[in-house]
């Protein structure tokens, strides 16, 4: 297995989760607590799981993949992603809670809980893999030499509010104003062998 083999497996990950949350729902729907009880802990054990490789694969390779969609589908991968982002920051807590309120037999706090806990873990998990879709396999980017891409930096106000060739721009600006001669180097075309 290579790094490259990281994202497909995020995303599976983060698919078993979804589908684990849903026979969770369903079984606590029939009240079988029990098998409730098993298919929220696998869920949880596959979250930590994904959580793990993320870190390990972002930590190693350091860049972002660009997104290859332009135009109303950018907007709409942007929004996703960002809401992903921000509650998967959120439901960390909210799962540690409302586990440990099961776990303890607090059953009508747990429900409370769960009630904000679920929905929020659900749309994580089902985002997770819609991101990875939509970045690999629905609107790869095109191999480019393109600024954006080679510096690896996630600029996502760029990406959110400035079309492709403006955000570049302004990127570039930015980074020639910041180095002595205020010529950007590697921008140039490597030469002819
Ligand atoms: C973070 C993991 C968990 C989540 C997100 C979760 C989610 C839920 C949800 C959505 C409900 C239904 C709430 C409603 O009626 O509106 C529920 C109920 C329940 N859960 Fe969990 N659950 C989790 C872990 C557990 C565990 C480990 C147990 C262990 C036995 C458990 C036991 C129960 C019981 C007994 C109920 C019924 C509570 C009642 O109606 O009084 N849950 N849970």
């Amino acid at each position: 297995m290579t790094l490259h083999d990281f994202p497909a497996l995020n995303a599976s990950l983060n698919g078993t989760a979804t589908v684990l949350l849903t026979a969770g729902f369903i079984f606590i729907r029939r009240q079988q607590v029990a098998a409730h009880r098993a298919a929220m802990l696998a869920a949880f054990t596959v979250s930590v799981a994904f959580l793990a490789c993320y870190l390990a694969y972002h930590l190693q390779t350091g860049a972002r993949t660009p997104f290859g969609g332009t135009g109303f589908i950018r907007g709409v991968y942007f929004a996703m992603l960002i809401s992903h982002i921000l509650l998967a920051m959120v439901i960390v807590p909210l799962i540690l809670i409302t586990l440990t309120l099961a776990l303890r037999g607090q059953f009508d706090r747990h429900r409370t809980w769960a009630r904000w806990t679920f929905p929020l873990w659900y749309y994580v998990s089902v985002t997770g893999v819609l991101v990875y879709c939509f970045l690999y396999q629905w609107w790869p980017a095109a191999p480019q030499r393109g600024l954006t891409q080679r510096q690896g930096r996630p600029f996502i106000w760029q990406n959110l509010f400035l079309p492709d060739y403006a955000s570049d721009r302004m990127l570039y600006l930015v980074l020639t104003s910041c180095t002595p001669s205020g010529v950007l180097m590697d921008r140039e075309a490597p030469p002819r062998p």
